[in-house]
C-alpha cells in the first residue's frame, strides 16, 4: 500500500505477542459527568519467566495523568516515556504491580467513544480501541484478564451503577454518594469491558438454562419506554433457547444486562453480560416501530448474545481476525432469524444486502478480502465484507460439511480455545480436524478479496441424451490485489424440464439417476460436468441457494427465466431469476432512454409478475420479495459507465408501466390483504402486510394511489402501514403528503426514535430539491448533528439512498455532503468515515459527476488535522 494521507498503516504480519500476562485488572471509578476519576491496579507477569526485566507498554488517549507508582514507587516523569498515545516504562521486574490514576472528561466526549454522556447517564463504547479513553492499558484483544469494577457516585443522580459480571457488594458513603461492586470472574480483553450509570428504569424477567441455572434478564431504558421493551426481552429469551438446541451453547452467568442508549455509533456492542444497545434495537411498540424494525431488533439481541461464545469466550487474537467473530455471528443471527421467521424470506433478503452493500465495496476502493492484511483506522473495517461477506464464508463451511459437521467442528473450536484469542487459522483448523478434511484451499477466502465471476456454458446433444455443464470462474483484479487464485465453490443447483419438473440428475461415472438438487464442489478455475441420460433440453438452475458468494453469467431467455420464476424448487432461484428478469427489463429502457427512443414494457416481464400476483400457494412474503424491482445503485452496479437519470427513469417508467397493466390484481390483491383485522406481531401478519405495502406501492403509479394511501393513512393501527401510506404519498408528489408529514411531526415531535422515519422519509424524496430540505431539516429542533441516528436518518440516507438527489448534474448534493463530512469529522470521526464513505464509487460515473465528486474528495482530503478514520476513506478513493 502506498503512503497517502492516511498516516500510519498497521500490517497483519507485523503482529507479536504481548511480552506480559496481566493476572487481574481492579478498576475503581469515581463518576462525574464533567470528570470521572479513574484508579486503575494491575498484575504483570513477565511470560518469558521471573528473574528478567521487560518494558511495559501501555495504550491511553485524551487522558489526564494523575499518579503512576510501579510496585509501590511513585513514578516520576524521567520513569516513563509518554509518545503517540504510548506510556512505556523501561525494565520493568517480571512480576510487577502497576498503579495508576487519571481524569476523563465524558461530558466533553463526542466521538462516542470511550465513557460518554447520552441524555442523563454516563455510559462506555470500548471495541474496538476505546478502552485506551478511560484508563493505560494494553488494549488490544489478545490480552485477557479478570477484572473487579467499583464505581462511586452520587446516589440521586446515578441510582444504577453497572459493569460486567457479579454484583459482588454495595455500600453507601457519606454526602448522598453510594458505591457497587462487579466482579467479572471470565478473563477477557478490554474492548468486551463496559459500565453504565445513571438513573434508569428496569424490565426484568427470567431464564432458566438446560443445566438449571438461573439466569435474570434485566432490560434498562430510560422512564417513558418502558412500555417498549417487550419484544427485545421476547427475543432475547428465544435467543438462549434458541442456542442450547441448535448450538448446544448455554449461558455462563447468573445476570444479562441490556442498556438502551439514543447515541450509539452502531447497532449495538456485545460486552460480557452488559449489552449496550443503540435503542433503534431495544424499542418497539406496534405503533412506533415497523415490522422491518422488528425483525431488526430480533436480529441484533441474537446477535450480542450469541457473541457471547463466539466473541467473548473465544475471542480474536488481533483485529485483522474481525471475521472470525463478526462473520461466525452474523451466521448464527441469520440462522437464528431464519428458524424463528420464514427462512426462504431471511435468506433472500440477506442475499439481496449482500449484493447491494457488498460486491460493490469489493469492486471500488475500499476493496479488502474479509480478513485484511492492513488498515491505518480499524473503525474503517467494520464493514459489509468482513460481516456479510464473512458470513457467507462459514455458510460454505456449512454447505459443504453439513449441519452435523459444522457443529462438530464448532465443538472442536470450543474445546480447544475456550479462554482464548486465536484466528480465523485456528477456526479453519477445528473445522477440518474435526471432519477430517483438507480446508487449506478453502482458506483462500480468507485472503483473496473481490467478487468471482462464474460463467457457465451449455451444452445438450438430444442424440446422446447428455448435458454438458461448463463453469469457469474469474476474480477480476482489485483496487488492493492484482494476483488472483481459483477458489472453492460449493455447486448447488438442478435442471428443470420444460414443463418446471426437476430432472433426475445422474453423472457420467454413476450407476442411477437421483432425483432433486445436487452438491458440487469447484475447485479449479474451469470445471465440466456431463450428465446422462437427460431427456429433454433442461433449463439450469444454478447455484440454488446462493451456494456460492459469485456473479453467476448465464444467458438466460426470458422464457428460461420464466420457468424458473413459476416452478424452481429452489426459493433463491426463483427470486433470482425475476430479479434478472426486471433488471433486463429496466436497462434495456433505460438504453432506450439514453437514445431519446420511447421506452416500452417487456410482455414476459408482465407474464411472470401475473404469475406472482396469482399465486395461492407460496408465502405472501415471498411473493413481495418477488415483485421488488432491483434497486437503483444495483442497477447502476451492472453498467460500466452508471447512468443516474437513465436508470431513474427507467425504473420508473417500469414501475409505472407493470401497476397499469397489472392495476386490477394489485387491487385485487391488495384488498384481500387490507382486510381490515387488528394489527399482530405473527409472521403470517407481516409477510400480509409486506404484501399489501409492495401492492400500495404500485398503486401509488397509478389513479387509485392516492384514494387508497390516503385511506390506508387514516386507519393504520400500526407504523408499518401508516410509514407505507406516507412514504406513498411522498413520492407520488401527493399534496396531501405535506399534511400527512405535518400531522406526523405534532404527533411524534418528542419521540427521537420515530422522528428519525420522518426524517428519512424527507430526505429519500428523489430529485434535486431534496438538497435544500435536507439542509432545511438540519435547523428542525428534533435534529442534532451530535447524533448518529440523526445523521444516518437525514444525512445518510440522502446520500446513499437518494440517487437523483445526491448525484444532482450540479454538484449541489455532492457539495452538500462534503461539508457535512468535514463539519462530522471534527465531532465524530467514526461516523465521517461512513459518510465519507457516500464518495467511493465516484469514478464510475460520467465525466462531469466524476469531477465534481473527485473536487470534493479533494477538498475534504485538504482539511487540516483530518482524523484518521476519514483520511483513510479518502485517500483510498482519491488514489
Ligand atoms: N461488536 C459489534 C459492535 C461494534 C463494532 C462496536 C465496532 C464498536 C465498533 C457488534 O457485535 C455488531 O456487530 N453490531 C452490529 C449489528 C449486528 C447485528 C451485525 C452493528 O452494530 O451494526
Ligand atoms: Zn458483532
Amino acid at each position: 500500500m502506498k503512503e497517502g494521507i492516511a498516516g500510519k498503516v498497521i500490517y497483519r504480519k507485523d503482529y507479536t505477542t504481548y511480552p506480559w500476562d496481566i493476572k487481574q485488572l481492579d478498576l475503581h471509578f469515581d463518576i462525574g459527568i464533567e470528570t470521572t476519576t479513574v484508579r486503575a491496579q494491575m498484575e504483570f507477569s513477565l511470560k518469558q519467566g521471573p528473574g528478567t526485566r521487560q518494558s511495559i507498554v501501555l495504550n491511553g488517549s485524551d487522558l489526564q495523568l494523575l499518579s503512576i507508582s510501579l510496585n509501590g514507587q511513585e513514578l516520576t516523569e524521567e520513569d516513563y516515556i509518554v509518545e503517540a498515545e504510548k506510556l512505556t516504562i523501561p525494565d520493568a521486574p517480571s512480576s510487577s504491580i502497576l498503579k495508576t490514576e487519571v481524569k476523563i472528561h465524558p461530558s466533553q466526549n463526542s466521538a462516542l467513544e470511550g465513557v460518554y454522556l447520552s441524555g442523563e447517564f454516563l455510559l462506555t463504547q470500548c471495541e474496538a480501541e476505546g478502552f485506551r479513553k478511560i484508563t493505560w492499558f494494553p488494549d488490544r484483544p489478545d490480552v485477557m484478564t479478570t477484572y473487579t469494577v467499583t464505581l462511586e457516585a452520587d446516589q440521586s443522580a446515578f441510582p444504577v451503577l453497572l459493569s460486567n459480571g457479579n454484583e459482588l457488594d454495595r455500600g453507601e458513603l457519606a454526602g448522598g454518594r453510594h458505591w457497587v461492586k462487579w466482579d467479572d470472574p471470565f478473563p477477557k480483553p478490554s474492548y468486551l469491558f463496559a459500565l453504565v450509570a445513571g438513573d434508569l428504569a428496569l424490565v426484568e424477567d427470567h431464564f432458566t438454562t438446560r443445566s438449571g441455572r438461573e439466569v435474570s434478564l434485566r432490560i434498562y431504558v430510560e422512564e417513558e419506554n418502558l412500555d417498549r421493551c417487550e419484544h427485545a426481552m421476547e427475543s432475547l429469551i428465544n435467543a438462549m433457547r434458541w442456542d442450547e438446541e441448535r448450538f448446544d451453547l448455554e449461558y455462563d452467568l447468573n445476570v444479562y444486562h441490556i442498556v438502551a442508549t439514543n447515541d450509539f455509533n452502531m447497532g449495538a456492542m456485545e460486552n460480557k453480560s452488559l449489552n449496550i444497545f443503540n435503542s433503534k434495537y431495544v424499542l418497539a411498540r406496534p405503533d412506533t416501530a415497523t415490522d422491518v424494525d422488528f425483525q431488526g431488533i430480533e436480529g441484533v439481541i441474537g446477535h450480542e448474545y450469541f457473541h457471547n461464545w463466539t466473541g467473548n469466550r473465544v475471542t480474536c487474537q488481533d483485529w485483522f481476525q474481525l471475521t472470525l467473530k463478526e462473520g461466525l455471528t452474523v451466521f448464527r443471527d441469520e440462522e437464528f432469524s431464519a428458524d424463528m421467521q420464514s427462512r426462504a424470506v431471511k435468506r433472500i433478503r440477506d442475499i439481496r444486502d449482500l449484493r447491494s452493500r457488498q460486491y460493490p465495496e469489493d469492486d471500488g476502493p475500499m476493496s479488502h478480502p474479509i480478513r485484511p492484511d492492513h488498515y491505518s483506522a480499524i473503525n474503517n473495517f467494520y464493514t459489509a465484507t468482513v460481516y456479510q461477506k464473512g458470513a457467507t464464508i462459514i455458510r460454505m463451511y456449512h454447505t459443504l460439511l453439513g449441519e452435523d459437521g459444522f457443529q462438530k467442528g464448532m465443538k472442536l473450536y470450543f474445546e480447544r480455545h475456550d479462554g482464548q484469542a486465536v484466528t480465523c487459522d485456528d477456526f479453519l483448523k477445528a473445522m477440518a480436524d474435526a471432519n477430517d478434511v483438507n480446508l487449506d484451499r478453502f482458506g483462500r477466502w480468507y485472503s483473496q478479496s473481490g467478487t468471482p465471476q462464474v460463467k457457465v456454458t451449455d451444452h445438450y446433444d438430444a442424440a446422446t441424451l447428455t448435458y454438458t455443464l461448463n463453469l469457469c470462474q474469474h476474480t477480476a483484479p482489485t483496487h488492493d490485489q492484482q494476483e488472483k487464485q481459483a477458489l472453492v465453490l460449493p455447486f448447488a443447483f438442478g435442471l428443470l424440464a420444460d414443463d418446471g419438473q426437476e430432472l433426475p440428475l445422474q453423472l457420467e461415472n454413476e450407476a442411477a439417476g437421483k432425483p432433486g438438487a445436487r452438491l458440487l464442489i469447484m475447485e479449479e478455475e474451469q470445471q465440466q460436468f456431463t450428465f446422462i441420460n437427460i431427456s429433454e433440453k433442461p433449463v439450469p438452475s444454478l447455484f440454488r441457494d446462493f451456494s456460492a458468494p459469485v456473479k453467476v453469467i448465464y444467458d438466460y431467455s426470458q422464457q428460461q427465466l420464466a420457468i424458473l420464476i413459476a416452478h424452481d424448487t429452489d426459493a433463491f432461484v426463483r427470486w433470482d431469476a425475476a430479479q434478472r428478469m426486471a433488471e433486463t427489463a429496466i436497462l434495456e429502457q433505460r438504453k432506450n432512454h439514453s437514445e431519446n427512443t420511447p421506452m416500452s414494457l417487456d410482455p414476459s416481464l408482465v407474464k411472470a409478475f401475473r404469475g406472482v400476483l396469482s399465486d395461492r400457494q407460496a408465502d405472501p412474503a415471498l411473493l413481495s420479495e418477488a415483485l421488488i424491482l432491483p434497486d437503483e445503485d444495483y442497477l447502476a452496479e451492472q453498467m460500466d459507465v452508471v447512468d443516474v437519470d437513465g436508470i431513474h427513469a427507467a425504473r420508473c417508467f417500469v414501475k409505472k408501466a407493470l401497476a397499469n397493466e397489472l392495476m386490477e390484481l394489485f387491487k385485487q390483491r391488495y384488498a384481500e390483504y387490507n382486510d381490515g383485522q387488528p394489527y399482530q406481531k405473527s409472521a403470517q401478519s407481516m409477510a400480509r402486510r409486506s404484501m399489501k405495502n409492495v401492492c400500495l406501492s404500485y398503486l401509488q403509479e397509478t389513479e387509485v394511489g392516492e384514494s387508497l394511501a390516503s385511506a390506508q393513512l387514516s386507519s393504520s393501527d400500526n407504523m408499518t402501514d401508516t410509514l407505507a401510506a406516507i412514504r406513498n404519498l411522498i413520492f407520488m408528489g401527493s399534496p396531501v403528503a405535506e399534511t400527512a408529514l405535518a400531522d406526523f411531526e405534532s404527533s411524534w415531535m418528542d419521540d427521537v426514535l420515530v422522528m428519525d422515519k420522518w426524517f428519512i422519509m424527507q430526505a429519500i424524496k428523489p430529485g434535486r430539491e431534496t438538497v435544500d430540505r435536507v439542509r432545511k431539516l438540519m435547523d428542525h429542533p428534533a435534529f442534532s448533528i451530535q447524533n448518529p441516528n440523526k445523521v444516518r436518518a437525514l444525512i445518510g440516507v440522502f446520500a446513499m439512498l437518494n440517487t437523483t438527489g445526491f448525484h444532482a448534474d450540479d454538484g449541489s448534493g455532492y457539495e452538500f455532503h462534503a461539508d457535512r463530512v468535514i463539519e462530522l469529522d471534527g465531532l465524530n470521526p467514526q461516523i465521517a468515515a461512513r459518510m465519507a464513505s457516500a464518495f467511493n464509487r465516484w469514478k464510475r460515473y460520467d465525466e462531469n459527476r466524476k469531477a465534481l465528486m473527485q473536487n470534493q474528495l479533494q477538498r475534504i482530503a485538504s482539511v487540516e488535522g483530518l482524523s484518521a478514520d476519514v483520511a483513510e476513506i479518502v485517500g483510498n478513493a482519491l488514489q
